[in-house]
């Protein structure tokens, strides 16, 4: 098998946002390599998340050190409508719910049309099948392995299917979209799926990341050994 370099994407939800800067920084010095923000917008999921100010904040920080990737994990009825702002912001890699807007192909055309990265973001209940025709567009696919919306949620065993059928369908058709975790991203989870199913990126929360007795890179080291 094939293994590719862990794909790191800390989560900023977890960030104490008194300290963003700060935290972001360390960050920066750590080996990680794509910002996470979740914008949420109290429908599609119910809470509420970052906003595009805090992506801009983000942009603006990491410019000035390591000048790292940044996703926007779009948690929004009709993602759409506020695409151009999110990649103005700086997002590099734009990611949709399918089920957010009737026509999401266009949404990653868009997407596409505003030179950013394509990013699908499945449920855990929703199905290759329902997203397989809009794979040939998409760079990044991320599987949601708890339900979308909140922190610190346990994963769900039934997602780890959904990882199988996205990896063999890529091989299948020859696409090379790259496959990440979002939710509940564990020690054994983190191993099984990179091991197992060839999973190559992780949104990072406070089970390995955020709020541990070492600090960030120590964190990142220990995480690109699971
Ligand atoms: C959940 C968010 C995640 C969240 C992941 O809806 O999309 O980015 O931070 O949660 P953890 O990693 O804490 O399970
Ligand atoms: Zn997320």
């Amino acid at each position: 098998m094939d293994i590719q370099r862990k794909i790191l994407c800390p989560s900023i939800l977890n960030l104490a946002i008194d300290n963003i800067q700060e935290e972001v920084k360390k960050l920066d010095a750590a080996d990680i390599d794509i910002y996470h923000v979740d914008l949420m917008d109290g429908t599609f999921v119910h809470n509420f998340g970052m906003s595009i100010r805090e992506l801009e904040m983000i942009r603006r920080i990491t410019d000035g050190g390591a000048r790292k990737m940044i996703d926007c994990h779009m948690m929004v009825m009709n993602p759409h409508r506020y695409v151009e702002k999110v990649a103005e912001a700086g997002a590099d890699i734009i990611y949709i719910h399918p089920e957010s807007e009737l026509v999401p192909s266009a949404t990653l055309e868009l997407i596409q049309m505003l030179g950013k990265k394509t990013g699908l973001i499945l449920n855990p209940c929703t199905s290759l099948e329902s997203v397989k025709d809009m794979l040939p567009i998409t760079d990044y696919v991320m599987v949601m392995g708890v339900n979308p919306g909140f922190a610190g949620r346990d994963f769900m065993p039934y997602t780890r299917e959904k990882f199988l059928e996205l990896d063999q369908y890529r091989k299948k058709k020859n696409l090379n979209y790259h496959l990440l975790l979002d939710g509940g991203a564990t020690r054994a989870v983190i191993t099984d799926l990179y091991h197992n199913c060839n999973v190559e990126g992780y949104v990072l929360g406070k089970q390995e990341l955020f709020f541990q007795k070492d600090d960030y890179a120590a964190c990142v080291r220990r995480i690109r050994g699971f």
